[in-house]
């Protein structure tokens, strides 16, 4: 079952739980992180940063996928297992009992010209061996036309922003580039917001510095799982190592130019500044 098919099937067949944590994304925004992190801070009293499984698994392993996880293996939140469950859907797609059931969403997005940057490198890999490489021009053409896994890009965004403004006790929003330049105030953050906050003594103790250490790209990119494993996309096998390329902010200055960087710019403040989401001039 392929993902589109499997996010119909969740459509029909998911039951979301009020006790349910999405972890939600557009992909290349920063979602292997977010699993990371969210992992952490919900399993920490059960693991610490020599026994997690993170250590030998894939974050994408730790999280499960709706549209691929729940659909063809029938992986799901139990009573007393992990809450933690993750979609690339947007949010006008969600299965209705998401919406309905109360359950929390974090949801993190990423200046568009760095996510579309960290998708052509990643789409390139992807395709490496398997099918005609797509140039940068031919794949900016039509991102910049909304043509992309899950939807039109800016679309993706609003659904969960405009979402997030209506009901901010169920979704948290999360931009990238907030996360990179003060990591710990968002763990902290996160936790209450899933309802796993830390107390005064797991703060005293640096619970909060070990979380961010252990799930920063360096420490995460380095682990061996990460240099020598592979993983199942699609029915893909791909390298764990295509999931962790620079981790920076700006890196879309090394391949694009400044025409394209103006046009997504123009499209950016098109489509989202009417409604008050942007990036940090110093982000874009
Ligand atoms: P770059 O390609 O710009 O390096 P996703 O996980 O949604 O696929 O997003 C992938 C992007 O997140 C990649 O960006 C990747 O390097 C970055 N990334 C992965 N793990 C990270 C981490 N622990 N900290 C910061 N960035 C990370």
């Amino acid at each position: 079952m392929q993902r589109y098919e499997g996010a119909i099937f969740a459509q029909d067949h998911y039951k979301a739980q009020p006790t349910d944590i999405f972890i939600c994304s557009v992909p290349k925004s920063g979602t292997t992180w977010l699993k990371s992190l969210t992992f952490a801070i919900v399993t920490r009293t059960q693991f610490d940063n020599s026994t997690s499984p993170l250590l030998n698994q894939n974050p994408h392993n730790c999280v499960p996928l709706l549209e691929i996880d729940f659909s063809r293996k029938g992986i799901k939140p139990e009573p007393g297992s992990l809450p933690l469950m993750s979609t690339h859907m947007p949010y006008a797609s969600l299965p209705k009992s998401i919406i309905d059931s109360g359950c929390k969403i974090v949801y993190i997005c990423r200046e568009p010209k760095d996510s579309f940057v960290s998708l052509w490198h990643y789409a390139s890999k992807l395709r490496a061996g398997l099918q005609e490489p797509m140039s940068l021009e031919e794949t900016f053409e039509l991102f910049c036309k909304g043509f992309s896994d899950y939807g039109p890009y800016w679309d993706h965004l609003l659904g969960y922003w405009k979402a997030s403004l209506e009901q901010p006790e169920k979704i948290l929003f999360l931009k990238y580039e907030d996360l990179i330049k003060d990591t710990s105030f968002y763990v902290k953050k996160m936790a209450e917001f899933m309802g796993y906050p830390f107390s005064l003594e797991e703060e005293k103790e640096g619970k909060i510095q070990d979380i961010v250490q252990f799930c920063s790209f360096e420490n995460m990119s380095n682990l061996e799982i990460s240099k020598t494993g592979k993983y199942s996309s699609d029915s893909i096998l791909v390298e764990i190592k295509t999931l962790y390329r620079k981790g920076k902010i700006g890196d879309w200055k090394n391949c694009l130019t400044p025409e394209m960087a103006e046009r997504l710019d123009k499209i950016t403040e098109q489509k989202l500044g009417e409604f008050g989401l942007s990036f940090a001039k110093n982000d874009a």
